[in-house]
């Protein structure tokens, strides 16, 4: 779905599809540079990170495999409470592997602070993050993050895997959420 095809929803485009292609081909050619002659385990968060990961590992030319992994922030029905719960966890062990979490989003940094916490803990060679989209007025744990898409405001963005109660995942522009819509 194009934001041409549903006008009335969306503010503004931040991003065209083309301009996030162009971007995530950048960034693939970052993460080739950075891990060259070395296997990449991505590890994808759901269900975010479906088109970014998707998306990424077709443009790189380096070898990889793929894992997933759900989580969900609870308590005081949002993000904020900083517990997070393991909902599906990875398939296989990452013990001695380079291990590349790929996110759609940062906006607190909450759940990236607690998915590093307990990957570090299952011994990765190294352990990196690539997020496609980050709110930096949003972060209030911060993280080190190696790759980032772009930088966004803090507005209700969907598209490119960014939801609305579940919905514009499938958006290939990204763009602010006409206030009609979550009124
Ligand atoms: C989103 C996103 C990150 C998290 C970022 O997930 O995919 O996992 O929020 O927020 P934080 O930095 O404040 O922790 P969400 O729980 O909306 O699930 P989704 O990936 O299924 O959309």
């Amino acid at each position: 779905m194009r934001a041409s095809d549903l006008e009335q929803d969306f503010d503004r485009v931040l991003f065209t599809q083309e301009q996030v292609e162009a971007r995530v081909a950048e960034v693939a050619a970052q993460i080739d540079a950075d891990y060259e002659g070395r296997d990449i385990l991505m590890v994808g968060v759901l269900n975010g990170a479906v088109m970014t990961l998707a998306d990424l590992c077709r443009s790189m030319r380096s070898h990889m495999t793929m894992d997933w992994m759900a989580v969900s922030s609870y308590g005081a029905g949002t993000k904020s409470s900083g517990v997070v719960r393991i909902l599906k966890d990875l398939s296989g062990d990452i013990e001695g592997k380079d291990v590349l979490i790929v996110e759609d989003i940062i906006d607190t940094g909450l759940t990236l602070s607690y998915l590093v916490q307990n990957l570090r803990s299952r011994g990765p060679k190294s352990l990196e993050i690539m997020a496609m989209f980050r709110k930096p007025e949003a972060l209030t744990s911060p993280v080190d993050v190696r790759y980032v898409g772009f930088d966004i405001p803090n507005e209700f963005v969907v598209g490119y895997g960014l939801d609305y109660a579940g919905r514009y995942r499938n958006l290939t522009d990204v763009a602010t959420l006409a206030p009609h819509v979550y009124a």
